[in-house]
Formats: C-alpha cells, structure tokens, sequence
C-alpha cells in the first residue's frame, strides 16, 4: 500500500479483522523502512503516539525509544499509566523525563494565555531536542500524525503541526504509521494491539494540558487543585455511565477566591468550574445536561476532598459564546 496517500477506494477500518490486517502491513512497511535503524518517539500517552509506539513495538521492539515528558500539567496518573503500559507490560524502552519543576518554574507568574501556550510547547521541543541529542545513532522521527492532519494542512486550515518545532540539527527521517488514518480506525487498531481502553477510548485533551484549565498565572496549590477535582470528575462519569457518552469534560479552577464556611469557620477559597460538552468536530459545541444529583454528589465530593475549594458551578455556555477550553 502507498503510505502516503489514502486509497479512496481504502476500507474504513471498523472491525478487529480490518485492523488486523492493517497492523500486518504496517509492521511490515515500518520494518522495510527502519532496517536495524533506532527510532525515536514522543510519547505522551495520547491516542495517536500510543498507537504508534505500539504498532513500532510490534515492528521493532527496543529499538523504538519513548521519550515521554512530565511537564507536570498532566492528568492524575497519566505518567503513571504511560510507564505502566509501555515500560512494564510492553517492554518498551521507554525514557520517563520529571520536566515538572522546569516548566512550572518557567510558567510562573505568567498569566496571558497565548503566552503560557507558547511557553509549554516551546519548553517541550526543548526538553526533547536535548533528549534526542543524548542519544547515539537515533536517525528516525516517529509521529503520530492521522489523516484529518494532512488534509488540514493540505487545505490550509492549520499547519500541520507534527514534524515542525524540531532545530534543524536535528534533522530526522519520519516514520508515519497511522497516516492514512481516521480517528475512529486509531483506535480500533489500538485495541487491536492491546492498549487498554481507557487510553483507545479516552476524551481529547489539549497539548498545553491542565495548564489551559488552571486560568491566569499558575501556582502548584492551585494546579493540583484542577487535577484533584478532574480526577473526581472523571471517576464519578465513568460510574454513571456519562464516559463513553460525553465528548468532553474536565474542571477549571479561576485564579480567585470566595468566602465560604467550613467548620464553623470563614473560608476563603477557590470555586471549581464544571465543564462538560458535547461536538462532532470541535467547532461549536452543546452543554451535556447532567443530571443534577449527580452534580450535587460531585459538588460535595470536591468540596469536600480537594484543598482550598469552597465552591463548585456548572458551566451552562454553548460554544459560542464560549469556547470549550477556558484559555
Ligand atoms: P476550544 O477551547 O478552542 O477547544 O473550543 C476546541 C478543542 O481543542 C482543544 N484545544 C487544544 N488542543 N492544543 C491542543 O492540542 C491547544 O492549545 C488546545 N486548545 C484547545 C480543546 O480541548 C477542545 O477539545
């Protein structure tokens, strides 16, 4: 099969044999091209880099080499289950960088949230050119680049962001395995190599990560703030079966405080933010309607359990007026 350009005439992948299939070749095409070469991959435990890494793990083993990077603004256990997954259970050779001081110490006191954005994704090239750097003999780029990538690109809509950012001593050879892929296919064809669901399945989450959702300049309290209260989020939507049935959903901690009461005593906390949303594309978006009992159970399960919260809203604006994110 071309590499480069989906046949139109290709199958959608919908089903375990398709995918199969699909793998096959690819581990083939993937082994023509990197010989006994080593490749390297960033590895953030999103959908497409996971996929790749275990499509390049099937084709070549221990010479694909993932570098995943903690800029701290990852969700509760995500490191954790990246090193789980591909280190322990994979037997990738897996490089697990603690960026977390570096970034939050960049990102201090900066409140514009271009700037922050811009901060992070630039810091990340950097800790991975120094990475890449370090390594003997690495002569190839792994990506996860997917279809709708390449035909954004092609028509202008965004730059395909993938293979740029990189200095240009480090001048790599690409390996795109899932090119010619929708989103749905990825992550059929992960279940087919046996990641769990909870990585095939999971919501979309920005780059920046929770540093988009802890607004204004961001402080350690108030990050593990948003991260607390998402991993309460998440745990009470999968139990009330709203996981697999909302597109999105997450919490935002505001960078101001409120008075409130907790035993017996003035508080002067954060609220939280609840944001959940449904889209086809991301372009506008509806509100999930939630069910208020279980809003309740959440209001008290965060208030209760996440330091320096005193207050919990819902939020109720489409996209627009809104956009999804709040930076
Ligand atoms: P907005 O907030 O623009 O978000 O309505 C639309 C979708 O894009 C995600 N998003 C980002 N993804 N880097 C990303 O990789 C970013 O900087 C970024 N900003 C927003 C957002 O989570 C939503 O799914």
């Amino acid at each position: 099969m071309d590499n480069n350009k989906r046949p139109d005439s290709m199958q959608r992948i919908t089903t375990p044999e398709l995918a199969e299939a699909f793998i096959s070749e690819q581990v083939e095409a993937i082994r023509q091209q990197v010989g006994d070469k080593k490749v390297l991959l960033a590895l953030s435990g999103g959908v497409d880099s996971s996929v790749v890494a275990a499509l390049l793990i099937k084709a070549i083993g221990r010479n694909l080499v993932c570098v995943h990077v903690n800029h701290g603004l990852l969700r509760k256990g995500e490191p954790e289950q990246v090193i789980e997954v591909f280190r322990n259970q994979m037997k990738a050779n897996l490089i697990y960088i603690d960026a977390v001081d570096r970034f939050l110490d960049k990102l201090a006191g900066v409140s514009d949230p271009e700037t922050k954005r811009k901060i992070i994704g630039n810091e990340f090239i950097e800790v991975f050119a120094e990475e890449a750097r370090k390594l003997d003999g690495v002569s190839l780029l792994a990506q996860g680049t997917i279809w709708p990538d390449i035909l954004e690109s092609e028509g202008g809509i965004k730059a395909h962001h993938n293979a740029g950012g990189l200095p240009d001593d480090l001048n790599f050879e690409l390996v795109e395995p899932v090119r010619i892929l929708f989103k749905d296919e990825v992550r059929v064809v992960g279940s087919e190599l046996g990641l769990p669901d909870g990585m095939v399945y999971r919501q979309p989450f920005p780059g920046p990560g929770l540093g988009v959702r802890c607004v204004g300049a961001i402080t350690r309290d108030r990050l593990e703030a948003v991260r607390e209260s998402d991993a309460i989020l998440r745990e009470e939507f999968a139990k009330n079966g709203l996981a697999g049935k909302v597109w999105q959903y997450f919490t935002i901690v505001p960078d101001f405080r409120t008075t409130g009461i907790r035993d017996g005593q003035r508080s002067y906390d954060w609220p939280v933010v609840i944001r959940a949303v449904n889209t086809r594309d991301a372009m506008s978006a509806t509100v999930e309607d939630v069910p208020f009992a279980l809003l309740q159970h959440i209001t008290d399960r965060i208030t209760h359990e996440v330091a320096g919260v005193n207050r919990v809203l819902y939020d109720l604006t489409p996209k627009p007026t809104g956009t999804i994110e709040w930076e």
